[in-house]
């Protein structure tokens, strides 16, 4: 099945990225292949293309896609945390430029197993792939075993959830009943411990719980801060690294992680947004902020 996917930013990218001819390009979120795909026509005819991704069913449906670019372009089933790693075990040569198009697909949400949809019921799993995180660690697993402390800490530092305290109590006295293993048993349980005025709010009152589980599942702040700090070993001189990120906890790190590497000139004094016209046919879009930064 072709992807659900709608990329964002995808001529700014290219444009901040300066792909060229024969160029070398690390996707490090592959998605649905959208950015992939652009990089590699524009790197013709001899240029390269790795994509990265956790999610198994990203890379096999790129896999079909990219049939025809040949051993130009190569999917790898890799955390992109561990860049360093992956370039060695996969001889990538110095490159030119690199993509971290953070969060996750329009594919994944709608994949009921992986349960990062409130709207679907769906086992509370959350992890892009099977390599998202080194424990197996799954939504369930954070619901039904840390203290209510940590609980609304979570709610709070990655959902900025307002009503994290009682969000936390009213899972802990759910699950003394009975485990919570559903995303529909955590959105019935959210919507008892909230206001009522809560759902008549501009967001699902679960939107925010959501987010920061995925947060927590995936271990998406950190992995973030190793994979930039990643990417300055492995960019050739010259080489630009571009991220797009979709919330203040994301675009505050890439900000500070790109100021803190002096080898770094920074491209994006402040970050590229989409254009009203492409927020209007795709408003995932309105979040989206891309930075830049070029190795000198
Ligand atoms: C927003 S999508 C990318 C969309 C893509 N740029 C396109 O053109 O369709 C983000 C992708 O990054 C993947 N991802 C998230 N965290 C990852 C990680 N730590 N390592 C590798 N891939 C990751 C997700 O599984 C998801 O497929």
């Amino acid at each position: 099945m072709p992807s659900l996917h709608q990329a964002v930013l995808v001529e700014e990218t290219m444009h901040v990225l300066n792909v060229k001819s024969g160029g070398r390009y690390l996707d490090a979120t592959l998605g649905g292949g959208t950015h992939s795909e652009e990089l590699l026509r524009r790197c013709a005819p001899d240029g390269r293309v790795w994509s990265l991704d956790v999610d198994r069913e990203a890379l096999k449906r790129a896999g079909d896609r990219f049939a025809s670019f040949g051993n130009r372009w190569q999917g790898l089933e890799e955390n992109f945390r561990h860049l360093g790693r992956v370039a060695d075990e996969h001889h990538l040569p110095p490159l030119d430029g690199i993509l971290f198009d953070l969060g996750f697909s329009s594919d994944a949400l709608a994949d009921r197993a992986k349960g990062l949809s409130f709207l679907e019921d769906g086992p509370l799993d959350m992890r892009f792939g099977p390599k998202a995180n080194e424990d197996g660690l799954t939504a369930a697993d954070i619901i039904n075993a840390w203290s209510e402390q940590d609980l609304e800490k979570m709610m709070r530092n990655y959902g900025e959830e307002r009503f994290a305290r009682r969000i936390a109590a009213g899972i802990v006295k759910a699950r003394n009943v009975t485990r919570i293993i559903g995303t529909f048993d955590l959105v019935t349980v959210i919507r008892s411990s909230v206001p009522a005025s809560y759902e008549r709010g501009r967001i699902h009152p679960a939107t925010r719980t959501f987010q920061a589980l995925r947060i927590a599942v995936n271990d998406e702040l950190e992995a973030l801060k190793e994979a930039i700090e990643g990417s300055r070993y492995i960019l050739a001189n010259g080489g630009r690294l571009a991220v797009i990120s979709f919330h203040s906890l994301e675009d505050r790190i890439v900000k500070h992680t790109f100021r803190s590497m002096p080898e770094f000139q920074v491209l994006t004094k402040k970050p590229l947004c989409p254009a009203p016209a492409e927020i209007k046919i795709n408003p995932r879009a309105r979040s989206a902020k891309l930075r830049a930064i070029q190795k000198r």
